[in-house]
């Protein structure tokens, strides 16, 4: 269902702009303690797969400088696997607004020795509390269709940029094999909220990740959202028959 233009999606409800980010944090407030081990079980492992692919895509340099900003970067997955597939000089900084998921990720760190390489930042996607041109390249995975403003974040990942600096998003997209859809949209609906009432003790955050994902457009017109914000070369991968979609673009 369309929205106006001072209104966005909290799943399947229209709220105010102003009012989603709130929500928002909620969520990920009462998942943080859960979230990696959900994580594992909603996906059958496969985010995994996905992050693996991700971070492959990035290759940070073995011995010179590299800086990497992972955005919504949660308890820190994708920058955990930059941070491995660098040199001792990649640095890797999280970015995310919740305080809660920043913890976790902090504590991951620490444990897998690399804290000196990764930090974390409490910060908004829409607006980075970071300098223009300083980043090489900038991820973000399962974080945007949660910005309310989607064009303020990819506005703010082409100011943080270097000149050919690369922008990749891995995001839920659209499952597009018939048959396939049908058994997603079962499991999705049914058996998540379920899974979270039972591990997590609430299924109402996750009806609200299944329903997330159905409104965040399509990877077509995300790929235009993309170049509309400065960005060159863009294209995108679907993953998994569309469950998930790898959008790419870069500051020429
Ligand atoms: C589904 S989690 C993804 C975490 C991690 N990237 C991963 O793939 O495991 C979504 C994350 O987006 C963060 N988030 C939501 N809105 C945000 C915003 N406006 N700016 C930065 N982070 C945001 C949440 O706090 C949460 O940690």
């Amino acid at each position: 269902m369309p929205v106006a233009s001072d209104q966005t999606h909290f799943g399947e409800r229209a709220v105010r702009l102003d009012e989603k980010q709130g929500l928002v944090d909620g969520v990920f407030h009462k998942v943080a303690g859960r979230y990696d081990v959900m994580n594992d079980l909603m996906s059958l492992g496969l985010h995994r797969v996905w992050k693996d692919i991700l971070a492959a895509k990035i290759r940070p340099s073995a011995s010179r400088p590299f800086a990497h900003l992972d955005v919504a970067g949660g308890t820190g997955d994708v920058a955990f696997r930059v941070a491995r597939a660098g040199g001792p000089l990649t640095r890797v900084t999280v970015a995310d607004i919740n305080a809660d998921m920043l913890r976790v990720g902090a504590e991951r760190a620490k444990r897998r020795r690399l804290d000196g390489r990764v930090t974390f930042l409490e910060a908004n996607a829409e607006a980075l509390p970071l300098p223009d041109g300083r980043f090489d390249a900038y991820t973000i995975a399962f974080g945007i269709r949660n910005v309310p403003r989607i064009e303020k974040a990819l506005a703010e990942a082409h100011r943080v940029l270097k000149r050919g600096g690369r922008f990749l998003c891995l995001e839920f997209s659209r499952v597009d094999l018939p048959v396939l859809d049908r058994i997603y949209d079962a499991y999705s609906f049914a058996a998540i909220p379920a899974m979270g009432k039972v591990v997590a003790g609430d299924g109402a955050p996750y009806r609200y990740l299944v329903e997330s994902i159905r409104k965040f457009p399509g990877p077509e017109l995300f790929a235009e959202m993309i170049a509309e914000a400065g960005f060159g070369r863009v294209d995108f991968t679907r993953l998994s028959g569309g469950v998930v979609a790898i959008h790419s673009g870069w500051k020429l």
